[in-house]
């Protein structure tokens, strides 16, 4: 009943010439993937390579995401770039609150709650990342640190508004790690969020709301990540920079 969402998460990976390159060969390798029956495909790129993913995708079944924003509109944000312009270009889905960003950035569940508002304002489908940190998980915390993310998150969003949301759990451990959650923790954590989503906007919104796998989702395992009742879908890192492993994977 939820259709499975299969996200690309480029990082700063790719110039533009680059990112025509990989349409060129990951096209044709998905050519019978069809949108009414099967998984969304989305590819988030830099900003700079947001037009060049645009103008590639067009026609095609994969829609294009920006991996940030900020939400004032407009103004004196040096380096910045808002909801409003993301629509603008053409861009249909942003990733908010990666563990990176949290990590490196200065990205709070404060800021992720502001994102998250004006992403929904401008009509955009936000995947907003949520997550342990490996001595969180060892310390017995993971559940608190989800609930917390997620509460913080959602804070004054109303299930109305929330309608295209999408959460990605993204173990901080498994991520570009080459360590991957089993089915079993990432299912537990996902069972998790889907409580929290149920607290914060109702049973029946928690029941369709997707809730992406990632950390480390490679063509081996995607599969069996895949095929748990309640992961719908994956966030990609490192394998979706390939034409031929992203594939591999959207087809897992
Ligand atoms: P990875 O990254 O697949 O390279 O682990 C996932 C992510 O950070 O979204």
């Amino acid at each position: 009943m939820r259709k499975k969402l299969i996200a690309a998460n480029w990082k700063m990976y790719k110039t533009p010439a680059e990112t025509r390159d990989f349409f060129r060969d990951f096209l044709p390798l998905i050519q019978n993937h069809d949108r009414n029956n099967n998984d969304e495909i989305v590819v988030c790129p830099t900003y700079l390579c947001l037009d060049a993913a645009i103008a590639a995708a067009k026609d095609s079944d994969v829609s294009i995401g920006a991996q940030n924003l900020y939400w004032e509109k407009q103004g004196a944000f040096t380096g910045e770039v808002s909801a409003a312009m993301l629509v603008a270009v053409g861009a249909t889905h942003v990733i908010i609150g990666h563990s990176e960003r949290r990590q490196y950035f200065g990205e709070t569940d404060d800021t992720v709650n502001l994102k998250l508002k004006s992403a929904l304002e401008a009509g955009l489908t936000p995947i907003v990342c949520v997550g342990e940190v490996l001595e969180e998980r060892e310390a017995g915390l993971t559940d608190d640190v989800l609930r917390r993310q997620c509460l913080r998150a959602f804070h004054k969003v109303s299930a109305k508004k929330a309608a295209s949301l999408v959460v990605a759990y993204e173990p901080v451990w498994a991520i570009g790690t080459g360590k991957t959650a089993t089915p079993q923790i990432a299912a537990d954590a996902h069972a998790i969020i889907r409580a929290e989503a149920a607290e914060s906007f109702g049973q029946e919104f928690a029941d369709k709301l997707r809730i992406l796998y990632g950390g480390s989702v490679k063509p081996e395992n995607a599969h069996s990540l895949m095929s748990e009742e309640g992961i719908d879908g994956a966030l990609v890192g490192g394998a979706s920079l390939d034409p031929k492993s992203f594939a591999a994977i959207v087809k897992y």
